[in-house]
């Protein structure tokens, strides 16, 4: 069971009732710019995301994961910062940052934020001075090149966003950037670099933020030497293998040194790593005791939608994090990702597994995150036309991996208003007409909406005290259907596309569709999940 949170009323800080809230917490994930405008400029930011607050409250969840809002040139949605310190203009001010926070405590809501330590912006203060020849170029990865003139990158790494990991910096040597060049990577081994994100997350932290969400938590360190990898399409091979810059062992240091400095506030205060590992051992290393809290666990949504193969990903993640005493995260989309809803087939068909997804993921042991707009059934937007899309992996790389801007369309709070109520009459992206329907006032008070069947699931699992933490059991269930127990409680899925009759395994709680229960038996219907009380 979630529990509630109190309020201190002198400092705003929430104090759990329960020691270890986070172990079965809903996290709610706001992508800032994209999810409530305040000032009508069509980008969303910190003052509408406080005047939702009480949205995602009604809606049950935990706490709001909000993504980066610090000073940046947003040549990657943010996740490029110039000053960790300040909120960029376009979503507010220190003050609104503060206020959110106070306003989500006084709620019961906490607040974890966003921490990139993998890289700054190239209009960082650092990458500046390094630029122009400072001693500050000793925090980031220059190199010279190879060939006769080192007109060749250092090493055959590429970026995630495609093309070469290197570029080449007035005066000749190369720079390495993970990501867009406009990103370039810090050297974790400088002391500088390790001082200064102490000092950051101290920040956020007398602010009075509950976590962070640590960005690209398994790329601070490099394999020395930088290494070739000796393979091209090396995107593809990110959480398939251990590369020379994802996944090194150096980086669980980093991370134990974070979790003392989190453990010496009081309240509780959480990291969750986003880290692309190659297995569920190997994630969980990230979740040990003297390290981070929670990982994402990526396995669950790179997970086709077939039975055998949920039930084997269920099994592998609990295993992995029950053998060093972590709770599991279930997460379906996130910004990253194509939405859930279209990853399993768009349409109505689309829809129902996802439905059936989430009633599925949040009866699982552990901690569930959201991303805004599932709980209103939100699909992907293909056909967004080039010139509006902002993923700098789209300009880089058109076809690899550049659909990032099709998840990030801004929310439908209204049917009505312009901009579907997200404010202003232009949103940064363009919503597509089928999205009023959509919209949360359209769904509200509809039992058969996908709002409501979230709305509901979150109540409810607040409410038994056999869901969250802890553990289960699967229960015996013909081919495509899954089944398992909790303390007082079941949770059947049939992922097929034709009904399948089932013992009746107890009172009906929730389901994703109409149900209809005989004496003994149940008709499941087809690609489906229902709650039982038993
Ligand atoms: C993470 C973020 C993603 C960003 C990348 C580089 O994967 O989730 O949005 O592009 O890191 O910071």
């Amino acid at each position: 069971m979630t529990q509630e949170l109190t309020t201190t009323a002198t400092t705003g800080e929430p104090t759990p009732s329960r020691p270890g809230w986070w172990r079965e917490a809903v996290i709610y994930q706001v992508y800032v710019r994209s999810f409530a405008d305040g000032d009508g400029d069509g980008i969303g930011d910190l003052p509408g995301i406080r005047a939702r607050l009480p949205y995602v409250k009604e809606l049950g969840a935990d706490a709001v994961w909000l993504t980066p809002f610090y000073l940046s040139p947003q040549a990657d949605g943010g996740y490029d910062v110039a000053d960790y310190r300040r909120v960029d203009p376009l979503f507010g001010s220190l003050s609104d940052a503060d206020e959110l926070v106070r306003e989500a405590h006084r709620l019961g809501l906490r607040v974890i934020v966003d921490i990139v330590p993998n890289h700054t912006s190239d209009q960082h203060p650092w990458f500046r001075a390094a630029l122009a020849g400072g001693p500050e170029r000793e925090r980031y990865h220059f190199r010279p090149g190879r060939g006769a003139r080192g007109q060749l990158p250092p090493n055959d790494w590429e970026s995630v966003f495609g093309g070469p990991a290197w570029t080449r910096a007035p005066g000749g040597d190369w720079y390495l950037h993970l990501f867009a060049p406009e990103q370039p990577d810090l050297d974790w081994d400088h002391p500088a670099v390790r001082a200064e994100f102490d000092s950051v997350l101290r920040f956020w932290l007398d602010l009075g933020v509950d976590g962070f969400r640590v960005d690209v938590a398994h790329g601070m360190v490099k394999a020395a030497g930088l290494p070739d990898i000796g393979a091209s399409e090396q995107a593809s091979l990110i959480g398939s293998q251990v590369l020379p810059f994802f996944d090194q062992d150096g980086v669980h240091e980093i991370h134990r040194s974070w979790r003392t400095l989190l453990d010496s506030y009081g309240g509780e205060r959480i990291a969750v790593a986003e880290a692309w590992a190659p297995s569920a051992e190997r994630l969980a290393l990230y979740v040990r005791p003297d390290e981070l809290h929670q990982a994402f666990n990526f396995q669950f949504l790179t997970c086709d939608w077939d039975a055998e193969a949920m039930r084997a990903t269920v099994d592998a993640s609990l295993a992995a994090t029950g053998a060093v005493g972590a709770p599991t995260t279930w997460v379906l989309s996130n910004h990253d990702v194509v939405r859930h809803v279209t990853r399993y087939g768009g349409g109505a068909r689309g829809l129902r597994r996802a439905r059936a997804a989430a009633l599925f993921t949040l009866a699982l042991p552990g901690s569930a995150y959201l991303y805004q707009g599932e709980e209103l059934g939100l699909p992907e937007v293909t056909d967004l036309p080039d010139e509006v899309r902002q993923d700098p992996a789209f300009h880089r790389a058109a076809g690899q991996d550049g659909f990032r801007d099709g998840c990030r369309v801004p929310i439908p709070w209204t049917p009505d208003e312009p901009s579907y109520g997200f404010g202003g009459a232009r949103p940064w992206l363009p919503q597509p007409a089928s999205w009023r329907r959509l919209s949360v006032a359209s769904q509200s008070g509809d039992p058969h909406s996908t709002l409501e069947l979230y709305r509901a699931a979150l109540a409810l699992r607040r409410e038994l005290p056999g869901l969250g933490d802890g553990t289960m059991s699967w229960l015996p269930a013909p081919e495509g259907v899954l089944a398992f127990a909790r303390p007082g409680f079941a949770c059947t899925v049939n992922t097929l596309d034709r009904a399948v009759q089932f013992p009746l395994p107890g009172r009906l709680l929730l389901a994703t569709t109409a149900v209809e229960c005989g004496a003994r038996g149940v008709l499941l219907p087809r690609e489906s999940a229902v709650w039982w009380a038993i």
